[in-house]
C-alpha cells in the first residue's frame, strides 16, 4: 500500500501531475484512486469524467477518482460542535450569521476529506492525493496538534462560561460541552491520529512539491519543505513544472527562458539533496489520457512512480533540555572545508565553496541567535541559543 501525495501553490500543476501519476500507477498493473481534498477540484476535467463525491468511479482499468465534497461532509460530521460553539457565540450576543462563520477552524473542511483515506486503505494499492494549496494543507497537516488545541480551547471555553457567567447560567439558552461534543472530538481526534500515523510513514506515505520556476511560488514551496520536514513528512522530490522545452529559440522567450535558468538554480540550492522531476510545458492544456500519459513520460520515464525517490530529510531540529534547539543538517561533502553561514529572518545559507544552500529556517528557532556551527561527518550543526 503507498500513499502518493502532491502538494503545492494553486496552479502550479498538482491536478495535472497527480492524475498522470495515477494514470502510470493503473497502467501498471496496481488498483490506484486519485482523491481530490481541494475544494476547488479540477480532476473530473483533466480525466475527462464526472467523478462523484460518494463513491469512487472508475474511470479506466485499474484507475478509479473521487473528488470529495469537504464543506458537507464537515457539516455532517461536525454538526454537533458546530450547533454547541455557535450557540455559544451568540449567547454572549453575537449575531447569529457572525457566529457561524467564527466557528469554522480554517482547513478544518479538508481535515474531514483526508479522514476518508481510512475507508479506502484496504481496497487500493495506491492512493493518490491531490490537496488543497499549500497554506490550508499545512495547517491541516499539522491535525492532531490542531485538534488537541482545539479540544483544550473547548474545556477553556467551558471554564470562562463558568465562571465569568455562573450568576447568569440558568438564564442562558446554552448548555455546556456535553458528553455529545466531548465523543465527537475525541473520535476525531483519535481518526485524525490514525490518518497521520499513516501519513508520517515514510513505507506509505511520500510526498512531492509541485512548482513552477517562479519567484513567488519557490519561496512558499520551501516554507511547506521546512513545515513538512518539522511535521515529519518524508519529502522525496520536487516536480519542477512548465519548463520552456530546449528547442524553443523563438527571441521572444529569451527572456523568459534565462529567468527559469535562474529560478533552477535556485530550486537547486533551496531543495537539494531532493530530486528534481522536470516537466516540460506542453503545447496545450493538459486533459485527457494521452496527454496525461506524455506528463507521466516526462516525470518517470520508465520507473515505478511508487518508488520512494530518497529517504534523507534536509534537516533536523531538535529541542535541548536547556530549550536550546540544534539544527542538523546532511551536507555532501565529508572532508570539513571553508564554510560560512548568513542567518536572516527567515532563511539560513550555508555556503561551502562553491555549494550553496538556502534553507527556511523553522518559526521557533527564527529570532534566536546562534552560538556555533560544526561541520563533521557530513553533517552541519547548528546551535540556536535564547539571548
Ligand atoms: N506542463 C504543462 N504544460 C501545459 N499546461 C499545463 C502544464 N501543467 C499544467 N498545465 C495546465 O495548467 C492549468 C493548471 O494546472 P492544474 O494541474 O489544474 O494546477 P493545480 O492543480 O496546481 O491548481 C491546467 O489548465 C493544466 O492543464
Ligand atoms: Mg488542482
Amino acid at each position: 500500500m503507498r500513499i502518493l501525495v502532491f502538494t503545492g501553490k494553486g496552479g502550479t500543476g498538482k491536478t495535472t501531475v497527480a492524475a498522470a501519476t495515477g494514470l502510470r500507477c493503473a497502467e501498471n498493473g496496481k488498483k490506484t484512486l486519485m482523491l481530490s481534498t481541494d475544494p476547488a477540484h479540477s480532476l473530473s476535467d483533466v480525466v475527462s469524467v464526472n467523478l462523484g463525491d460518494h463513491s469512487p468511479k472508475k474511470i479506466s482499468e485499474n484507475l478509479y477518482g473521487l473528488e470529495i465534497d469537504s464543506q458537507s461532509l464537515m457539516e455532517e460530521k461536525w454538526e454537533v460542535v458546530l450547533k454547541y460553539l455557535t450557540q455559544l457565540f451568540t449567547a454572549r450576543g453575537f449575531d447569529k450569521a457572525l457566529a457561524s462563520e467564527m466557528v469554522v477552524i480554517p482547513g478544518m473542511d479538508e481535515l474531514f476529506s483526508l479522514l476518508t483515506i481510512r475507508q479506502y486503505i484496504n481496497d487500493y494499492d495506491v492512493i493518490v492525493l491531490d490537496t488543497a494549496p499549500t497554506g490550508h494543507t499545512l495547517r491541516l497537516m499539522s491535525f492532531p496538534e490542531v485538534l488537541g488545541s482545539l479540544g483544550r480551547n473547548l474545556v477553556e471555553l467551558e471554564k470562562i462560561i463558568l465562571e465569568e457567567l455562573k450568576p447568569l447560567r440558568m438564564l442562558l439558552p446554552v448548555s455546556l460541552p456535553g458528553a455529545d461534543v466531548q465523543k465527537v472530538t475525541d473520535s476525531l481526534i483519535e481518526e485524525a491520529m490514525e490518518v497521520r500515523e499513516m501519513l508520517v510513514d515514510p513505507t506509505i506515505t511520500t510526498v512531492k512539491l509541485v512548482v513552477n520556476p517562479e519567484k513567488m511560488v519557490l519561496l512558499e514551496s520551501m516554507r511547506t519543505l521546512t513545515f513538512m520536514n518539522l511535521f515529519g513528512f518524508l519529502v522525496d522530490g520536487v516536480v519542477v513544472n512548465r519548463l520552456l522545452p530546449d528547442e524553443i529559440n523563438d527571441p521572444y522567450f529569451v527572456r523568459w527562458k534565462q529567468q527559469q535558468a535562474e529560478y533552477m538554480n535556485q530550486i537547486d540550492e533551496a531543495f537539494d539533496p531532493l530530486p528534481i522531476l522536470p516537466v516540460p510545458l506542453f503545447q496545450e492544456e493538459i486533459i485527457g489520457i494521452t496527454l496525461l500519459r506524455k506528463v507521466a513520460d516526462a516525470l518517470y520515464h520508465d520507473k515505478d512512480p511508487t518508488d520512494t525517490l530518497t529517504t534523507e530529510r534536509p534537516f533536523q531540529l531538535v529541542q535541548q533540555d536547556n530549550g536550546n534547539y540544534e539544527l542538523i543538517i546532511k551536507l555532501p561533502f565529508s572532508e570539513k572545508r571553508e564554510l560560512s553561514i548568513e542567518h536572516d529572518r527567515n532563511t539560513l545559507v550555508i555556503r561551502v565553496g562553491k555549494y550553496k544552500r538556502v534553507l527556511y529556517l523553522p518559526t521557533v528557532v527564527r529570532d534566536l541567535d546562534i552560538e556555533k556551527a560544526n561541520f563533521d561527518e557530513n553533517e552541519l550543526k547548528i546551535l540556536f541559543i535564547k539571548e
